[in-house]
């Protein structure tokens, strides 16, 4: 099955900044009628291939989930598990499987992968997180942030505490898309690209956002509506943990840190969390804690995010 040139992919935030607002309106409404029993079978039959170099629990399930909510069905492979593990190039394994699947999700180690498959997929090719973003991840996140302040992001401001990783520029640029003010400390050595600060500050130009840097926690999270923080040594940087673990000393959401955000304030992690590390127990487990909503929502946020990328039937034609 293929859907020809015009095909979408999401492989960064940029790719679908203008339809944020338009996905979370739709993850919300599928979140409603899922919880009354309506899986809003919009896609019957589809197929979704899931490539994932790295572990998931989240990313994995949920998009297997939604899938079958949908109406299709996924089929997951481990790197290892395809002749991409053993020379198989990536973009005969994109011409391959765009014969058979309607979308391909792809958690790559290096982002020029991803970018690999999807120029040669004829299918939409979704970032299932590599090392420059995790789109899917951002939109949950900020679904979770809209169920709480019904009245919108404007005159928001999120404080991100941490690594400027994967996570960390997808949330800039989704930050600066929607309109939702952030107050960014990250340990210098550790900022996003500038290429990516650069875009981030387009979007802002457009949403009227600012985004500021500091490498001061306390600073950031003074009087912040929202905390965030993700874990200091992503998968793939285990041979950095020491220094890694020495240069974010600091830079954990901890009690302290939260009582310096507005008492209303709602903490996010995108999870896996290492508790004691970037962010404690008493905090993950507290009153203000949204992690487990957030975690929900990944559900939620893939199916709008399927529909968005793969066309109803109709619109397709065979390969
Ligand atoms: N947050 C997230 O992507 O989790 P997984 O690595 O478990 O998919
Ligand atoms: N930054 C983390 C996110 C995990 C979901 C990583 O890349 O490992």
């Amino acid at each position: 099955m293929t859907t020809g040139p015009t095909k979408r992919d999401l492989l960064s935030i940029n790719d679908v900044a203008g339809d944020l607002p338009g996905l979370l309106d739709r993850a919300l409404a599928m979140k409603r009628a899922r919880a009354v029993g309506d899986r809003s079978r919009t896609r019957p039959e589809v197929e979704l291939a899931l490539i994932f170099e790295k572990p998931s629990t989240r990313t994995r399930t949920s998009f297997e989930v939604a899938v079958s909510d949908l109406g299709g069905r996924a089929i997951y492979y481990s790197s290892k598990d395809m002749q991409l593990g053993r020379g198989e190039t990536v973009a005969d394994t994109a011409r391959v499987l765009s014969r058979y699947v309607d979308a391909i999700a792809y958690r790559a180690f290096r982002h020029s992968d991803e970018v690999e498959l999807a120029s040669h997929a004829t299918v939409p090719v979704v970032n299932a997180l590599d090392d420059h973003e995790h789109p899917c991840q951002i939109v949950a996140d900020l679904l979770t942030l809209k169920e709480r302040w019904p009245a919108g992001f404007r005159g928001r401001r999120l404080a991100y505490i941490g690594d400027g990783n994967n996570v960390f520029q997808s949330l800039l640029l989704g930050c600066a898309a929607v309109g939702l003010d952030l107050s960014a400390a990250i340990p210098k050595a550790y900022r996003p690209t500038r290429e990516v600060v650069e875009q981030g500050a387009r979007l802002s130009a457009v949403s009227g956002s600012t985004t500021t840097f500091s490498e001061r926690p306390m600073e950031a999270a003074r009087g912040a509506d929202a905390l965030y923080t993700d874990v200091w040594v992503s998968m793939g940087e285990e041979s950095e943990k020491e220094e890694r673990e020495l240069a974010f000393q600091g830079f954990q959401i901890n009690a302290d840190l939260v009582r310096a955000a507005k008492p209303s304030a709602w903490v996010l992690h995108d999870l896996p969390a290492h508790r004691g590390l970037e962010i404690t127990d008493e905090v993950i487990d507290g009153p203000q804690s949204a992690v487990w909503d957030q975690a929900e929502n990944r559900l939620h946020a893939q199916k709008a995010i399927l529909e968005l990328v793969i066309p109803p039937r109709p619109a397709r034609r065979p390969s």
